[in-house]
């Protein structure tokens, strides 16, 4: 489920870079999408996942602290590119610098830490894991909340308290850009 959003992520990345130079709605959509996806993909990971890896593999402990600082510039990234148009000459600039980070972030946590997670869990563990995420799914952040806190409970109890009000937001933010496609 993991690598599964990570291809989707991949595809919208590869979108992206075949955008002609005017394409700017599409690419503002294009961001808002992966700023969805990232925001709801870090928050399972940082809830569920990498609590997990480190309560059983104490090996990897700095492995997943690096791996929540880079959610952190990957989320403050996006908390910026949600506050800017498409047209800012720094916009494409900003999304292509948060690409190399999450290609970077993709390929180590799938030929380092998903092997290692796969060899220490047995088979159960990692159907229960995998249920566990997939719950987290509904309930986790649709925006980036880069000061909001990255490790249980306080993660727990920030997105419980947000995650409605992510929705709404995210709901406003579409209404805003179908009135702005009307007046421009
Ligand atoms: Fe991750």
């Amino acid at each position: 489920m993991l690598t599964d959003d990570h291809r989707a992520v991949e595809k919208l990345f590869a979108r992206f870079e075949g955008l002609g130079p005017k394409a700017h709605k599409t690419r503002q959509s294009l961001v808002e999408k992966t700023s969805q996806l990232l925001s709801t993909h870090a928050g399972i990971e940082e809830m569920v996942f990498y609590p997990d890896v480190r309560s059983k593999l104490e090996a990897l402990n700095d492995t997943v602290l690096e791996a929540l600082e880079e959610h952190h510039l990957v989320k403050m990234t996006l908390a910026e590119l949600q506050g800017m148009r498409s047209e800012d000459e720094r916009f494409a600039a900003k999304f292509t610098v948060l690409m190399e980070c999450v290609r970077h972030h993709v390929k180590e946590e799938e030929r380092e830490l998903f092997p290692k997670v796969r060899k220490a869990f047995s088979r159960g563990e990692l159907e229960a894991l995998g249920e566990r995420l997939l719950a987290a799914k509904s309930t986790a952040p649709k925006r980036p909340h880069p000061e909001s806190p990255d490790t249980p409970p306080g993660n727990v109890v920030a997105t419980a308290l947000t995650a409605p009000l992510d929705a709404a937001a995210n709901l406003a933010g579409a209404a805003r850009d179908q009135v702005r496609d009307l007046v421009t």
